[in-house]
């Protein structure tokens, strides 16, 4: 079985994309499952944080995206630090993307996953960048579905409803299997804003928005600093960070069934 490839995404900078990315990441490794990060920004955050450095050698998501190669995905995979935990990274080369022209660019990331055999994973999931440019169009066309990750900010949520409408567009054409998993709050404070905003967010998309929210917490920093998988670090309030990813990750319901036949 071939697992869900999901985008992890919100135009708004800083509303905890990577650092869920990197967070269910850890939990899927820390329940014995594999998972396949693919870092399509250019600021490679998913990339550091899991210990690589992107060096010349290594086939980025800019190289899967500069020509049209099917299985091409294949050659870019790469093991990181943290066991469990398989990258395609990405570098600044990726900002070349946008300024390219090509009718068929935005189909190309889909392509490079074509015919590649990614039974191993529990789930694949796409670091998306800041923009509703050609880079998150690319990561739209190659998944099955969308993780919302929004602060509980004014900015964050109207990242969520451009994020939506956006996704609309794609579903329509030309990708009807695209649907949104789950909108994620993240960052989250007990301060009347982030309270106001939890609200208005529950009550506009119901049970879409994950029950499970990520607090905002030092020792999520710390860990990304040191290069950790949030499971390994020791330190701060990890444990509350820990329990929060663990509990999305079965709220998202990735691991379960191949988790079970390996026996974890
Ligand atoms: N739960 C959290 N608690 C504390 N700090 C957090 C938490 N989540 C994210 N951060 C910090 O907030 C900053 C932005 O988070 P992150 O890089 O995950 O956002 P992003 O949406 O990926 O940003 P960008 O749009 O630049 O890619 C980082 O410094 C990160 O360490
Ligand atoms: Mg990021």
């Amino acid at each position: 079985m071939q697992p869900r490839r999901l985008a992890l995404a919100n135009q708004k900078g800083g509303a905890g994309k990577t650092a869920t990315t990197l967070g269910l990441a850890s939990a899927i490794a820390a329940r014995g499952g594999d998972v396949l990060v693919v870092d399509i920004d250019q600021q490679g955050n998913a990339t550091k944080g899991t210990g690589i450095v992107a060096t010349e050698d290594l086939v980025t998501t800019a190289d899967l995206m500069s020509r049209a190669e099917t299985g091409a995905l294949e050659r870019a995979i790469i093991p990181t630090p943290w066991d469990g935990v398989d990258l395609v990274p990405s570098d600044i080369s990726l900002g070349n993307i946008e300024s390219d022209g090509s009718n068929d660019l935005v189909f190309r990331l889909d392509m490079a996953f074509e015919g590649v055999d990614l039974s191993a994973y529990d789930a694949v999931l796409f670091d998306c960048p800041p923009s509703l440019g050609k880079v998150l169009f690319s990561a739209l066309i190659a998944a099955d579905g969308v993780i919302a990750v929004t602060e509980p900010t004014i900015d964050s949520v109207e990242g969520v409803q451009n994020l939506i409408t956006t996704l609309e567009g794609v579903r329509r054409r030309p990708n009807p299997r695209l649907v949104l998993d789950k909108i994620v709050i993240g960052r989250r404070r007990n301060t009347g804003e982030h309270i106001a905003r939890e609200a208005e967010l529950r009550n506009a998309y119901g049970d879409t928005v994950a029950r499970t929210m990520i607090p905002e917490l030092a020792a999520r920093q710390d860990a990304h600093s040191e290069r950790k998988k949030i499971h390994d670090f020791r330190g701060g309030r990890a444990v509350a960070l820990q329990v929060a990813y663990d509990d999305l990750l079965d709220e998202l319901n990735l691991t379960s069934s191949r988790v079970q036949e390996k026996g974890a």
